[in-house]
């Protein structure tokens, strides 16, 4: 099954991302929000990364600015925008990207079951929860698969391409090559906590916090030290700044409650004090860090 047109449900950190790279790879997206305002918030987010994209090609080299102004042309233009979730009716592959709730998305694909045409494709991009969850819920396990992007999801390489075991072949072979098609390497998980990248990072950004909780060193240093002694682009306060506290504290929330017994998924105290204080990293402006727009103040 060849995947060309493209639903994706939620335009924020990284539905946006994901609706850049599906048209990147020449397919026909929809993006789907609530409302016209967030719509129009994350399709702004498209234009100002693909203009970024398109300038530095040229100052590469890479391209020409005719070239460079036409690429930007042609690929916003296989992007439109819906609040109507009718309007995925007729999609090969619907992404979901909203909130981090596993009801909200369960109630999301039971309702898009009765949407869109039998053989498309469902997926998640959840960090954490399981797929099977949502397949079951979707009425059509068979074509219910993880693809779990990665932020910023127009730089990040790497898409996890998830399946459970009533995963159907042809599905899972379609979204591997889908994620080829976005320019990402695509890497083939089960159905396990965290797959492959969270449940190795997560835990060792809450043993960072610890560290810090502890007083054993400074954010600056835990970070400085995870960078220019293991080669990292940013130190774990920082990635965690970048991922959003919320997000991470409701990976572990999900964890602690399904494997209470795993002593790898704890949740660190400041971590929960500074989400409670509303203080969630880069998109708030403070979270270990300061933050002025995308750079530490
Ligand atoms: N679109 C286009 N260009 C972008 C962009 C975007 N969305 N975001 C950043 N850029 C550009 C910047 O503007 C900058 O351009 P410039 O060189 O012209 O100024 C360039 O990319 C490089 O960015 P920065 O100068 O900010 O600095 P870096 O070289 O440090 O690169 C980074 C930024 C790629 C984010 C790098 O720091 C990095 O790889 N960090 C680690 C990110 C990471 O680990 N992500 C995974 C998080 S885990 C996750 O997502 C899973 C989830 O489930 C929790």
């Amino acid at each position: 099954m060849e995947i060309k047109k493209v639903g994706v449900v939620g335009c924020g950190l990284m539905g946006h991302g994901i609706v850049q790279v599906a048209a990147q790879g020449g397919c026909e997206v929809i993006a789907l929000e609530t409302e016209q305002g967030f719509l129009d918030k994350g399709l702004g987010r498209v234009d100002k990364s693909l203009a970024k994209l398109a300038s530095k090609n040229v100052e590469k080299g890479k391209m020409d600015q005719a070239t460079a102004d036409a690429w930007v042309a042609e690929t916003r233009g296989r992007i439109s925008g819906s609040t109507n979730r009718a309007d995925l009716a007729d999609c090969d592959l619907i992404i979901e990207a909203i909130v981090e709730n596993l009801d909200v998305k369960k109630e999301l694909f039971a309702e898009l079951g009765g949407i869109a045409k039998p053989e498309a494709i469902f997926a998640s991009n959840t960090s954490s929860f399981p797929i099977g969850e949502m397949a079951s819920a979707s009425g059509r396990p068979g074509r219910f698969v993880g693809l779990h992007f990665f932020n910023p999801v127009q730089l990040m390489r790497l898409v996890e391409v998830v399946r459970t075991d009533d995963t159907d072949a042809d599905a899972f072979d379609a979204a591997r090559a889908f994620g080829k098609a976005c320019g990402k390497t695509p890497v083939s998980c089960k159905d396990t906590p965290g797959f492959v990248v969270n449940r190795l990072l997560v835990p060792y950004m809450v043993q960072a916090i610890d560290m810090l909780d502890r007083g054993d060193a400074s954010k600056e240093d835990i970070d400085a030290a995870m960078q220019f002694g293991c080669g990292h682009p940013m130190g774990p306060l920082t990635l965690t700044d970048y991922v959003g506290l919320d997000t991470t504290l409701f990976i572990l929330e999900g964890w602690t409650s399904r494997y209470p017994n795993e002593p790898a998924f704890k949740i660190p105290e400041s971590l929960k004090r500074l989400v409670s204080e509303g203080k969630l990293g880069r998109k708030t402006g403070e979270g270990y860090y300061k933050w002025e727009g995308d750079k530490k103040a």
